[in-house]
Formats: C-alpha cells, structure tokens, sequence
C-alpha cells in the first residue's frame, strides 16, 4: 500500500518557490462557469435557508483563527527524508485546491456584484476563508523552505469549464468530503498527540468547520433549483459525481499512502470512513446517496487506486511514448470498466428518510 513511486527532490521555479506539480486528472482543478447564469438562478425556493447561512458567513466566527501562534516560530529542519516529502504534498496539495476556491468565489463575487448582489455576498466571504486557508497552507510551506507561487499558478493553470449545474454539485461535495478529511485528522491528532509533528493539525477542528459552512451554503443553494434534486436526470447526476468524487478521493489517499502512514493513520480506515461519512451527509443534500455497503463498493473503489498507481508508474518510467501508451491502455480500461460497475450498484433513496437526522 506503501506509494513505490521514486521520490525526486521537488523542482524549483526560484530559490524556495516550488515548481507546481505537473496536472493530472488528480491534482485539484482550477474552474470557470457561466457567471451570467449563475447570476440569474432564481433561489426564491429556499431564500430563507441562504439568506440565514449569508448571516453566519457574515459573522466570521473564524476571524481570529488563522494566526501563526508561538508554536510555528521554531525550525522544522528535524522534518526530513520521506516524511518530509510527504508532508509537502499533502501542503501543496491542499494548499492549490483551497486557492482553486478562492479564484472561483472571487471571480463569482466580482461577476455577481451588480446583478445578484445577495449571492456576490456570499461568495464574497466564501472567497475570504479560502483565501485565509490557502495562505495559512502555504506559509506552513514556508516553514519546509518552500511555497507556491499563487500568482504563478493563477496564470499558468488550465480552467475547466464546467456550468453551474455542475459547479454546484462538485463543490459542494468537495466541501463536505473537505470537512471530513480534515475532521478526521484532527480527531486522530486529539486521540494520538505522538502523531503531531507539525501544529497546524491543530487549527484543523476550527477550520474545517468554515468548509462544513461553505458546504451548508451549496446544499442550500442546491435545493432551491428543483432540477438540481427533484428528477430523474438529477438522480443519474448525483451518482455520477458521488463516484467521482469517491473514486478521485481513494486514488489520492492511496497515492499518497506513506503519508498518513507517518501520522499514524491507517489509509484504508481513512479512506472508508471519509466516504462513508461525506455519503450519509449528502443524504441531507441529494435524492439518492450511493450504497456504500455494498460488499464490491470499496473493493471496487481500490481496483480504480491500484490502476491508477500503474499509470503513474508508466508515465515516470523511461520507455518511449508509443510503448507507455500502449501499456497504459489495459489499466485505463480496467478504471473505466470498474467505475461502470461501481455506478451500476442500486443507489439508496434518500427521499423517504427525509427529516431524520442521517
Ligand atoms: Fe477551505
Ligand atoms: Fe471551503
């Protein structure tokens, strides 16, 4: 389970400003949407529900959060080897996918600003918090004598474009499973403080509590588009990037295996349990939720994460490029044929249990 990939010493852009990862279909993308459509949803179904998450974003219960304490100022050069490396792509990793947020609720608040000022609000105090992770994220980069170069990234990364249809389901589940992950850690690092090497675990309890908020906000604005939940097509969606998600999570996870191995967590239970929650609270979201007792669920999930960690080390060997393509064909084909399955199992209704508490 121990990533076998070889470990190259990262690649700089300048002295201390880290070259980004290359992109794959696992690095956290960088989006764009239809900002006038986004500005015209009609949100009157469930205005009350926003307008009461807009008033919570507003307070910023987090406000004082975000500050390097006493326990930051101190040097990190004991953190070396693997662990080291480790520890500075799960930062870079996270850092990249809280800055995708805040690019895309920026660009959402500057857009909506004059034609729906309520939801430019909000994505106003969304862009905020991501601005404040991201940044926090890449000053514990620092602190390995490392960061990103933000401004770099914004240029040089490709934006997929996705409608808001789209936009709405993947971030909203990528706040939740984003809750989740971090919720997870720090209860671990509570229960097991021999694990806590580096403090800013420690800020996580707080934190992820501003991802479960952006989570509520999307889940709001979710249910107030009736053809976001309430037909059949929505039902086919729903498990489409309920198993993306899933199946992208486990691939991550899995990649980076000797990572959670240095602190303590074992990746598969990780893995299970951060599915298996992220699943039951979107039940509160979506009509259906995936079967994840399914006894071929995570079975099949870990075939996807072994495929994908033949592509990975056909893309660092040194063959030709016919010879790689050609050898990746058999694991590509295996991912596209156990995701088939994975989405073929009986999904389950969530509409019936609505109203208690999942
Ligand atoms: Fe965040
Ligand atoms: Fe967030």
């Amino acid at each position: 389970m121990v990533d076998s990939v070889a470990t190259p010493e990262p690649q700089l852009l300048k002295p201390c400003i880290k070259a980004p990862v290359a992109e794959t279909l696992l690095t956290p993308r960088f989006y764009t949407t239809d900002f006038d459509a986004v500005a015209k949803l009609d949100i009157s179904a469930n205005e009350t529900e926003i307008r009461a998450i807009i008033d919570e974003l507003r307070a910023d219960y987090n406000r004082h959060h975000f500050v390097r304490d006493d326990e930051f100022k101190q040097s990190w050069d004991h953190i070396t080897g693997e662990k080291r490396r480790a520890f500075i792509d799960f930062l870079e990793r996270s850092c990249t996918s809280e800055f995708s947020g805040f690019l895309l609720f920026k660009e959402l608040s500057r857009r909506l600003k004059k034609n729906n000022p309520l939801l430019s609000e909000a994505f106003e105090y969304l862009a905020r918090d991501e601005a404040r992770h991201a940044g926090f994220l890449n000053k514990s980069m620092a602190d390995l004598k490392l960061s990103l170069d933000l401004h770099f990234l914004t240029k040089s990364r490709t934006y997929t474009f996705f409608p808001p249809e789209w936009i709405i389901y993947t971030v909203y589940l990528s706040e939740k499973i984003g809750y989740w992950r971090y919720i997870l850690v720090n209860q671990h690092m509570q229960e097991h403080p021999e694990y806590q090497f580096y403090p800013l675990f420690r800020k996580f309890e707080s934190w992820c509590q501003d991802e479960n908020r952006h989570g509520d906000f999307f889940k709001a604005l979710l249910r107030s588009q009736p053809k976001l939940w309430k037909n059949w097509q929505a039902k086919l969606w729903v498990r489409f990037f309920l198993l993306t998600v899933f199946a992208t999570h486990t691939m991550t996870v899995f990649e980076r295996a000797s990572f959670y191995e240095t602190i303590g967590i074992h990746p598969r239970k990780y893995n299970n349990r951060v599915i298996q929650e992220t699943n039951n609270t979107s039940a509160r979201a979506f009509p259906i939720i995936l079967n994840t007792n399914h006894p071929e669920f995570f079975w099949r999930l870990e075939q996807c994460s072994e495929n994908n960690l033949k592509l990975a080390a056909i893309q660092k060997s040194n063959l030709p490029s016919f010879v790689k393509f050609c050898q990746k064909i058999p694991p590509i084909l295996a991912i596209i044929w156990h995701m088939l399955q994975l989405y073929l199992i009986k999904p389950i209704d969530t509409e019936g249990t609505r109203g208690t508490v999942l």
